[in-house]
């Protein structure tokens, strides 16, 4: 019966022609995108914008799933309605992340691992009763030059798979979160080669933990070059290694893969995923898995940018953040254009 359930959520999250809203920055990290726009860093300041967010009209249309954080999820709207309640109100299945950062990991300078599993049966069974019912854990790691090691790697991929199998013990789907991060120098193959290695290990450690890969979804980073790389592959260069490195390595069992932003700037995401999608689409390469998003500051960022922590930009932000989601929602179905934004 659990596994039905599993199932079924995850179609709903990745099988209805939407993606995700990740909205599950923790304190430091929501604090750190406040700073940089100039917003207060209070617990006020962050419930309003998380408020902005889940009342933005519309926003079920595109968004099937939103990842919240501890505090969000126990937060409330202004008049007192719960934000668990709104979004399923909106038709948008409620998510947490359960994960709780990244530490050094010891022995392996410069590599970290991702802490969380103390006490996570017993947080996963409570954000049940909260209303969630899928999970996210994130696992980060370094492409930059003589990294990852294959102790990094294997840790990480372990510590997912732990957390996989109790979140589907606990009726929860997880997410399924290895990033390869893009700050550096590294070339786009360098970073196919290590998301391969990577997402191989997941899926060893998965298997060895007994998850279910038809209860679970993947949220990878795409093949991208290195943030300072002097060579810049294009959208489509970018799209055809993604697609490549993920066939080799990911289950047809696994219903969805839904990418992270990673930090791209959110038109160059669109335009990404929606190639990635057109070469799903292609007759001679029809893809197992849905290919969505799960975009945080590539749906957020902007808005963000116009809210500054102003009332009376609250409109205009929910606006500009629709708008990110529908042009992510036409990705999806190879169709969205570059004319869809505004002049
Ligand atoms: P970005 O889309 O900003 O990379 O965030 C996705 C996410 O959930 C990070 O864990």
């Amino acid at each position: 019966m659990i596994a039905q359930d599993l199932m079924d959520t995850a179609h709903q999250l990745v099988g209805g022609g939407k993606g995700l809203l990740a909205m599950d920055e923790s304190t430091p990290t929501c604090d750190e995108r406040f700073a940089g726009t100039g917003i207060p860093q209070t617990v006020e300041a962050r419930r309003a914008w998380r408020e902005l967010l889940v009342t933005t009209p519309r926003l079920g249309d595109s968004i099937s799933g939103a990842i919240l954080y501890d505090e969000t999820i126990r937060q409330q709207k202004k008049d007192g309605t719960p934000f668990v309640k709104v979004l399923a109100e909106a038709g948008i299945i409620p998510g947490i992340k359960v994960d709780t950062g990244e530490e050094d990991l010891a022995g392996y300078p410069g590599e970290k691992i991702t802490e969380g599993l103390d006490g996570l049966r017993e947080r996963l069974r409570d954000y049940f009763q909260m209303g969630a019912r899928f999970a996210k854990w994130r696992a980060v790691v370094s492409p930059a030059e003589g990294l990852p090691s294959r102790g990094c790697i294997e840790a990480n991929a372990h510590g997912l798979a732990r957390y996989a199998a109790l979140c589907q013990e606990a009726g929860l789907v997880p997410i399924v979160e290895p990033e390869v991060l893009m700050a550096g120098e590294h070339t786009m193959e360098r970073c196919r080669e290590v998301t391969e290695e990577t997402l191989r290990s997941v899926f060893a450690q998965l298997s060895a933990q007994r998850v279910l890969l038809e209860g679970m979804i993947l949220k990878p980073n795409m093949v991208l070059p290195g943030l300072r790389c002097p060579k810049q592959e294009g959208v489509d260069e970018v799209a055809a290694a993604t697609v490549k490195c993920l066939r080799r390595v990911v289950p047809a069992a696994v219903p969805g893969i839904a990418f992270l932003s990673g930090g791209q700037p959110a038109e160059l995401a669109s335009a990404r995923l929606n190639a990635i999608n057109i070469i799903s689409m292609s007759a001679t390469a029809r893809l197992p898995w849905a290919l969505v998003f799960s975009f945080a500051r590539a749906i957020q960022q902007p808005a963000l940018e116009i809210w500054r922590g102003r009332e009376s930009c609250v409109a205009l932000a929910q606006d500009t953040l629709a708008h990110r989601a529908r042009c992510n929602r036409a990705a999806l179905h190879g169709e969205y254009t570059t004319a869809m934004e505004p002049a």
